[in-house]
């Protein structure tokens, strides 16, 4: 069976993971803080704070910009649900700014709507859905106007620049960007996450949150008469000072993911010549046409997505993706409008009021698109998809 999407381990990945093994230092050492360097150094941050999850990572960023209760986060309502459910971990409510239609991230004429609806808005989370970063110069100028924080969910992006250059994840025009390490993601940690942000005192506060609230680096002390005696720092003594979480990362996950990190310009690689063909073999297509086709070298190329008319071919997704797996092929629907999902719908969400969403749910599917999908398997899929939706 062809999955959709697969992780890539070589040898040299399965030996850094010994290597930390062998290291005597399972967690908190010096591969964590290694990773972190790597990725803050490529993208272009000063700082960056890796974590257990990428929800983890949204849920710290949400915090530490502010989203709270008496606050609402704005997200998209295609992507994960982890997005939009940060705000809710934070105690803030959740509002979805409908999607570009062409892009399928969040478009900025909705997000003013949004922004204008919702003035205790605190924070807005644009998702770079299937790796191609969001219209972010427009995002960040409205967010400015109202003095809302950006957080970048770049859980699909990594690798991948805004048309002038910079990376996502260097906060060119956000507070924060978040990553994530799933195996699926461009690199994989088996689990993990990322915050990066050039910002010290997010930075500081991140690091907090990351361990239970504990004071970190130099923090100065909430209640010096605990902390010293005679003026000098007691040698046990650290403080709780806020309520923090246990969102550590280990470091056999980071030795992975920096072994990983290593080869992302050759993930990234492959991935593009393998968007180009399927580009080339679906272009013209009566019934089907590639989502995302502008802008393809500054994708990160997380998800391939086509769009379908399942009505003209007369057949449903269900059946079309049943057909596909009995020619071994897997597919996946990317995504569930997130205000679809029955919990959301008890907050109040109706998918409706997202016609760009939900007219682009009723139509996407993702085929295989991963580092290790040959040629073959490559001509397999579209040969199979072209025979079923002509
Ligand atoms: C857009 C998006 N954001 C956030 C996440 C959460 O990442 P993780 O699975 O590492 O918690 C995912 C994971 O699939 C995602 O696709």
């Amino acid at each position: 069976m062809i999955p959709y999407g697969k992780h890539h381990i070589d040898e040299e990945d399965i030996q850094a993971v010994v290597d930390v093994l062998r290291s005597g230092v399972l967690t908190q050492g010096p591969a964590v803080e290694a990773f972190e360097r790597a990725v803050a150094e490529y993208v272009g941050a000063k700082y960056a704070v890796a974590v257990s999850s990428g929800t983890a990572a949204l849920h710290l960023a949400a915090l530490a910009a502010g989203v709270g209760p008496g606050t609402s986060l704005i997200t998209s309502p295609i992507t994960f649900v982890a997005s939009a459910n940060a705000g809710l971990y934070a105690g803030a409510q959740v509002v979805f700014a409908d999607i570009d239609p062409d892009t399928i991230n969040m478009s900025p004429e909705s997000l003013k709507d949004v922004l204008e609806k919702n003035p205790d808005a605190r924070a807005v989370i644009p998702v770079h859905f299937a790796g191609l970063p969001c219209d972010m110069p427009a995002i960040k100028a409205l967010a400015d106007q109202v003095g809302v924080d950006v957080i970048e969910d770049a859980a699909h992006a990594l690798g991948a620049a805004y048309p002038n250059g910079q990376r996502v994840g260097s906060c060119a025009y956000a507070l924060m960007t978040i990553f994530s390490f799933h195996p699926v993601k461009a690199i994989a940690a088996g689990e993990g996450g990322m915050i990066t942000t050039n910002d010290e005192s997010i930075y500081r506060k991140l690091l907090r949150l990351r361990s239970h609230g504990i004071n970190k680096l130099d923090d100065p002390s909430q209640l010096p008469e605990q902390a010293l005696s005679e003026g000098v720092q007691n040698p046990w003594y650290y403080e709780m000072q806020e309520l923090g979480f246990h969102y550590r990362i280990t470091d056999m996950q980071c030795g992975l993911a920096r072994s990983q990190f290593k080869k992302l310009e050759k993930f990234i690689a492959r991935r593009r010549a393998l968007v180009k063909r399927y580009d080339e073999a679906f272009a013209g297509m009566r019934n089907c046409s590639p989502a995302q086709a502008m802008d393809r070298d500054q994708s990160g190329h997380h998800l391939y997505v086509l769009r379908i008319d399942f009505d003209s071919i007369k057949m449903s997704r269900g059946q079309l993706m049943q057909e596909l797996k009995s020619r071994g092929i897997g597919s996946q629907v990317h995504y569930i409008p997130v205000p679809a999902h029955p919990y959301y719908r008890r907050l109040g969400f109706n998918p409706g009021d997202y016609p760009n969403a939900q007219k682009y749910y009723q139509e996407t599917l993702s085929i295989p698109l991963f580092y290790d999908l040959s040629d073959e398997q490559q001509e397999q899929v579209i040969s199979a998809l072209k025979s079923l939706l002509s």
